[in-house]
């Protein structure tokens, strides 16, 4: 299925063929025309290429992601809809159709099999007339074809809602009679070329300024031109080695005397010998004629070096070859686009004399303004705040990297202080001096990715055997310990750590002659798990411990609580629960709406964690989901949401939140 078209803007009339074109069609060919060929259609886009395919490349990953679709620049009317047999139909408007109808004979020249022609009826406004491009250009109606009027017109407060350099530009182009490009203007108006710029950008979007860019191709020097002129060109060069050498010579003695390289000499020798003034044979050259091979292409050079630059339209034809077989030599001459808007006035744009508005017109009041009185002769412009403007979207944080922003901020103005750690740990770390058996379930392979990469470390020495006597019969904690034979090996595998609880143990060590310690920490871990709308293979956690002489359940709760609270989730509680290393263990809930939602785990390291480790204080840990957290305060379902980087969603992904589930 083909659809094509300019799209400028795209309106709602587009979307509903691109939308018949997928519900009739498995997959859509889609040909949007390039800047070029829209200009020889008489289109004059106001936007680019890449603007325009930008809009409909959103439009189509917002609502077929799932399909297949794909995009091309046409450069010619028909693209892939005159060449690719697997086009079976195409889906028109009334005013395309007859494009359909053409592109069908040049599909019968090839022998290619004539493609169905869908035809779909306008698309009607609000007014019962069809939405069109050149109506939303006219500011009739808007692109869902709603009927604008007045204010939202952006012509309806006239002149004065005009920005001061917007009214300056107005009179720059009524006062031209004809189309200015933006340096005209600025002469004709005093303004800076910045300042034009800008005024018709805003003038463009409230229709009172039309935009068409002209694109001109120029020839301009390059650094071998000069050379030519004063050298020569190569091919006289070696005519007159020719000619002072008695009208032969070899191949390798002409190198030598010319110093040329053997590219360039050969280039020129074939040039000479299709063009009949030399003869080659067995590696002898032999001069028929003279020259000079092109006096054309020197005069044009020195054109070109003597103005700068060569508009290429203005070259009759054999310049115009001249040129092109210049190109072709390295580094001689470039040609280059220059892109030039050219400014109008649209039609109903507010009349303006030159000189309006004499008073002094300013957009803000200064305490001066006030207290001296001035406001008093001062001339207010007035906002037009409902006038359309276009849509913008500035770079932004990711949704991830602004709530970890968020989180950061919280526990340090809490006190916190933040650590980091690898996201490769032994075993030892992640598992065995966190008081994990080495046969929990949590460490079969189909919950830890285990590497299969030499160990990334040794365990201290100390700690380690202070580990592996808490496991086998509780060494001196108080416990029985596991019972088992602690395996050193196994400590040893390197795993892609699966909760930042590994960095809080290994901060604990490092922190271990500190009485008091408070300590977070946000990073990715890596669960192997299969991944659907809850559960991702890699995500993040919010961590933290804090170790002091008076730390308890109670304080736990509290800093708990105080951080939900500070995201704005003011209804928290705890519940009950298990985790190998922390006595007692609990969960953390947040109300979110009417339901209750878990949002993570806690509790009070067991000796068993803490004394071989070198602490002896009492240790409150919390392991926090971040993924969890962002969707519910977003109201997003699906988790691979966050990370699919779809640029529809992210740029809709509010700035501000008022953070008050209450
Ligand atoms: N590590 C636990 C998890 O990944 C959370 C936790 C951290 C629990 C610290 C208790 C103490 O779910």
């Amino acid at each position: 299925m083909a659809i094509g078209g300019t799209f400028d803007p795209f309106h709602r009339g587009h979307r509903a063929l691109i939308d018949a074109a997928f519900s009739l069609g498995d997959e859509v060919v889609i040909g949007v025309s390039s800047d070029e060929l829209a200009r020889r259609m008489g289109k004059a886009p106001d936007r680019t290429f890449g603007e325009r395919a930008c809009e409909l490349l959103e439009y189509l990953e917002s609502k077929y992601r799932d399909r297949v679709y794909s995009l091309h620049k046409l450069d010619d009317p028909f693209g892939p809809l005159a060449s690719d047999p697997s086009i079976e139909a195409l889906v028109v408007s009334p005013e395309t159709e007859g494009r359909g109808r053409a592109a069908n004979e040049v599909r019968r020249s090839r022998g290619l099999r004539e493609v169905d022609i869908i035809r779909m009826d306008f698309v009607l406004a609000e007014d019962g007339e069809p939405i069109s491009s050149t109506r939303i250009r006219r500011g009739e109606i808007d692109k869902e074809g709603r009927i604008l009027e007045g204010a939202e017109r952006g012509m309806g407060l006239g002149v004065d809602s005009l920005h001061p350099l917007e009214r300056r530009v107005l009179a720059a182009l009524r006062g031209s009679g004809g189309p200015l490009d933006v340096d005209g203007i600025a002469a004709a108006s005093g303004l800076s070329p910045d300042q034009v710029r800008r005024a018709v950008e805003w003038l463009r979007s409230k229709g009172m300024v039309r935009v068409e860019w002209e694109v001109r191709r120029v020839a301009v020097p390059g650094p071998g031109a000069r050379r030519i002129l004063e050298e020569g060109l190569p091919e006289d060069r070696l005519l007159r080695e020719l000619e002072s050498s008695g009208g032969e010579l070899g191949i390798p003695e002409l190198a030598g005397r010319l110093r040329m390289d053997a590219q360039e000499l050969s280039a020129s020798l074939g040039r000479l010998s299709r063009g009949g003034y030399v003869s080659i044979s067995r590696g002898r050259v032999r001069a028929l004629r003279g020259g000079p091979y092109s006096q054309l292409s020197l005069d044009l050079l020195r054109r070109l070096v003597d103005a700068g630059e060569l508009p290429l339209d203005g070259l009759s034809p054999s310049e115009a070859s001249a040129l092109d077989e210049l190109s072709r030599r390295p580094g001689v001459i470039e040609v280059r686009e220059v892109r030039r808007a050219r400014v109008s006035l649209a039609e109903g744009a507010p009349a303006l004399q030159p000189a309006a508005g004499s008073a002094e017109e300013v957009t803000q009041l200064t305490p001066e303004d006030i207290s001296t009185g001035r406001w008093r002769s001062l001339r207010l412009s007035r906002l037009d705040v409902v006038s359309p403007v276009p849509e913008m979207h500035p770079g932004r944080r990711h949704v991830i990297a602004e709530y970890v922003r968020r989180v950061r901020e919280i526990f340090a103005s809490m006190g916190f202080q933040e650590v980091s750690g690898g996201l490769l740990q032994i075993s030892f770390w992640n598992f065995d001096a966190l008081y994990t058996p080495q046969d929990h379930p949590a460490r079969e392979l189909q919950d830890t990715f285990y590497m299969d990469v030499e160990p990334t470390e040794e365990p201290p020495a100390d700690v380690e055997s202070a580990v592996a006597a808490t496991h086998e019969n509780g060494w001196r904690t108080g416990s029985t310990g596991w019972g088992y034979e602690w395996d050193p090996r196994e400590a040893r595998r390197v795993v892609l750590r699966t909760h930042t609880t590994v960095l809080s143990v290994r901060a604990l060590h490092a922190t271990r002659d500190l009485p008091v310690v408070k300590l977070f920490s946000v990073g990715e871990v890596f669960r192997n798990e299969k991944v659907d709308s809850r559960h991702l293979v890699e995500f993040h956690q919010i961590e933290g411990i804090v170790k002091s002489p008076d730390a308890n359940l109670r304080r736990l709760m509290g800093y708990i609580s105080e951080f939900y609270s500070r995201l704005g989730f003011r209804d928290v509680k705890f519940w009950p629960t298990y985790f190998p290393y922390t006595e007692p263990s609990l969960q953390v809930m947040v109300r979110v709406g009417g339901s209750w939602l878990e949002m993570g785990g806690m509790g009070i390291f067991r000796p068993e964690v803490t004394l071989p480790l070198g602490v002896e204080e009492p240790v409150l840990a919390w392991g926090l989901g971040l993924e969890r957290l962002i969707m519910v305060d977003m109201g997003i379902e699906d988790a691979r949401e966050l990370y699919a980087n779809r640029l529809s969603w992210l740029r809709r992904v509010p700035a501000c939140r008022s953070w008050t589930w209450t």
